[in-house]
Order: structure tokens, then C-alpha cells, then sequence
């Protein structure tokens, strides 16, 4: 029996996917043919948990305003949220701005060369390290994100619980066992894009394509009957939900207030409207919100990973010449595109400045 795991005849995962990339890969991306650490970090950074589509936007107008890791690293911290809203998952962004200003002052300037060293940057993980490692420097590294995680255990019929961190552990070995051994420069980055390119396009969670994967026919999963079934994850992500008032004032200019979120929790960093916990503590730290120049929205939803936020946009025509809070500025339009407002929070204003 010739299974991924037992080396029967014929080429091997490494090489089946190797080859497969060249004819079947995804080449033409932005942050592909390149081997500018620079590009592949940022791309490898905006690219997890976000859909290719998402980054083929922000990709290139990230880089036109922070063409290297050196105009990146000076730049204030509002301006590169700015460039990330939208996106979500900020503390990437937040990172990533960190992360920039070390390879400036600990590393001249330049990436480090290896994945190990990436690894002790911030915001780069061991699969991120090895990305950015295997496409410029050709390293022999394994990655392992979740799409990644789904084409080999279903190629190793691996079916141990990967909530638990000795699976994983195990997982790791395994897929850096995989790896090819020869011709790296080359083979390493078309093998990890490889991987990628089949995790996004051919081993899908719900509808694997197995009659178009090059791995079909040594692939366990495929030969159970059940490629589904794997990866085995039995302790299911805890979801919350949470509802939060929106005060939405507005001045006569058609100016917003906006306060800046703590550091931490959702949306830190962000500029957005005062947020409450319910109508009633909007109310009494603001009385003009129960007045007639005051408007309920219909409540709207917004998905995070972990959260379900039920948004109770609250507007208030505000009185001349008076704060709503004390650590808070007026906004004009012109100026939303310029600071970093939660995905919502810029529809709602956008779609009311339209109506205007
Ligand atoms: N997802 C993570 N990294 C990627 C890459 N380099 N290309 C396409 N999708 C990806």
C-alpha cells in the first residue's frame, strides 16, 4: 500500500507538489516573483486570516505609502491603522509597526536571514518565520496554517486531536519531514506555495476537488472515503456575544466625534464613536440622546472571531459649542479615510455621508 506516510514507489509528496505548483499554482500574485523579505513579510502578515481578495487591496496601497521597512518603521502608528482598517485583526497592524521598527534598530535595516530569527520578531510566528524564510531564502521550514494543517492531515490520515499541543507538536514534525531535500532555492518556495495553493483552491474544508489534487492517490484521507473527517479538532472555538450603544454624534458641519479605544480588547487602538453597554448608560452620560434631536438606528451585526457585536448606532445632532466627552476630537469627512475606524464604524459614517 503507497500512502504519504510509508515510502512506497513514485514521487513523493514534496515532489508531487513541487511539480503540481509550476503548472497548477497560483504565480501571479503581487507579493509573488519577489524575494524582498520586505514584501513577503507585510503580504505574509496581511494574509492571515484574510482572504487573498481583501490583501490584492491593501497590498499595494500599504506599500505605495511604506515603499520599505525603513519609511514604515518612522511612521506614527495612527497613520499605518489608518492603513489597515478594514482588515481587521489590528493588532497585526500594531505589530507589524513593531516589528519594523526592530529590524531597524536591532538588525541595520535588513531581515534577518534565517526562520528562526524572524521567529523573535513581533507578530512573526514559527509558520509566518517560515514562509518569509522558505520564499526568499530558499530555507528548508515548514509551515503550518490552518489550510496547511488540513492538506497534510488528510494526506498522513492524521487523525490525532490538534487541540492538543502534543498532536500538534507532532504535526510539525511530520510536516518538516516532508520537506524537500534537494535543488531548495527553487523547491522550497514553489513547495510552500504549493501547499498553500492546494489548501486555497483544491483540498477544501467542505468540498475537497481530490479528482484534481496531485496527492490523490497517496492521500489516507482521500482513500477513507471521509477526507473531511480530517483535521480532528475536538474543542470547539467559545463564542460570546455582546451589544454596544454607538453614540453617534454629529455636529452642524456633519463633523463625528471620535474617541480613541483603549489598548487592549476589541478594536484597540481604533478610532471610533463612545461606546456603551447599553441604552440606558448612553443616556445618562447623555441626555441629548433622549431628546428629539436624538435617532435609534436599526441595531446591525458584526462578525469577529470570537465575538458577535449586535451595534446599536445611537445619532445625535449635537449641541454647538460642547464635547461629548472628554478625550474625544471632531472628525470632518475628508478625514475618515485618514484615520483607523473599525470596518463598521466606517460603513455606517460612509453610507450617512452618501445620504447627506
Ligand atoms: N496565504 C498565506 N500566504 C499566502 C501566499 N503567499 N499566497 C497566497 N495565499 C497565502
Amino acid at each position: 500500500m503507497t500512502s504519504a506516510a510509508s515510502a512506497g514507489a513514485g514521487p513523493g509528496v514534496a515532489e508531487r507538489v513541487v511539480r503540481w505548483q509550476a503548472t497548477h499554482g497560483r504565480h501571479q500574485l503581487p507579493w509573488q516573483n519577489t524575494r524582498d523579505p520586505y514584501r513577503v513579510w507585510l503580504s505574509e502578515i496581511m494574509l492571515q486570516q484574510t482572504q487573498v481578495s481583501a490583501v490584492l487591496e491593501y497590498f499595494p496601497r500599504f506599500l505605495q505609502r511604506f515603499p520599505d521597512v525603513a519609511a514604515l518603521a518612522v511612521a506614527q502608528q495612527d497613520d499605518v491603522l489608518a492603513l489597515w482598517s478594514g482588515l481587521g485583526y489590528y493588532s497585526r497592524a500594531r505589530n507589524l509597526h513593531k516589528c519594523a521598527q526592530r529590524v531597524m534598530t536591532l538588525h541595520g535595516g535588513r531581515f534577518p536571514g534565517t526562520a528562526l530569527e524572524l521567529q523573535m520578531l513581533p507578530g512573526i510566528g514559527r509558520s509566518t518565520a517560515a514562509a518569509i524564510a522558505s520564499f526568499c531564502y530558499g530555507e528548508r521550514a515548514a509551515i503550518l496554517d490552518g489550510n496547511v494543517k488540513r492538506v497534510l492531515t488528510r494526506v498522513l490520515g492524521f487523525d490525532a486531536d490538534l487541540s492538543m499541543a502534543a498532536s500538534e507538536r507532532r504535526l510539525w514534525d511530520q510536516a518538516t519531514s516532508l520537506l524537500p531535500h534537494e535543488d531548495l532555492d527553487l523547491a522550497m518556495p514553489r513547495y510552500t506555495q504549493g501547499l498553500m495553493d492546494l489548501g486555497a483552491t483544491v483540498c477544501l474544508a467542505r468540498h475537497p476537488s481530490c479528482l484534481l489534487c496531485p496527492l490523490q492517490d497517496i492521500c489516507v484521507g482521500y482513500r477513507s472515503g471521509h477526507p473531511q473527517r480530517f483535521p480532528v479538532k475536538t474543542k470547539k472555538l467559545k463564542r460570546s456575544a455582546e451589544s454596544w450603544w454607538l453614540l453617534w454624534a454629529r455636529d452642524a458641519e456633519g463633523r463625528v466625534w471620535l474617541e480613541r479605544r483603549p489598548d487592549a480588547g476589541v478594536w484597540a487602538g481604533l478610532f471610533c464613536l463612545p461606546v456603551f453597554s447599553s441604552r440606558e448608560a448612553l443616556a445618562a452620560t447623555h441626555p441629548a440622546s433622549d431628546s428629539a434631536a436624538a435617532e435609534d438606528h436599526a441595531p446591525f451585526l458584526h462578525v469577529l472571531t470570537h465575538k458577535d457585536l449586535h451595534l446599536h448606532p445611537v445619532a445625535v445632532l449635537w449641541p454647538n459649542g460642547m464635547a461629548p466627552s472628554a478625550n474625544g476630537q471632531w472628525v470632518e469627512s475628508a478625514r475618515w479615510p485618514d484615520v483607523g475606524l473599525p470596518a463598521p464604524v466606517r460603513k455606517l459614517l460612509e453610507a450617512s455621508a452618501l445620504e447627506d
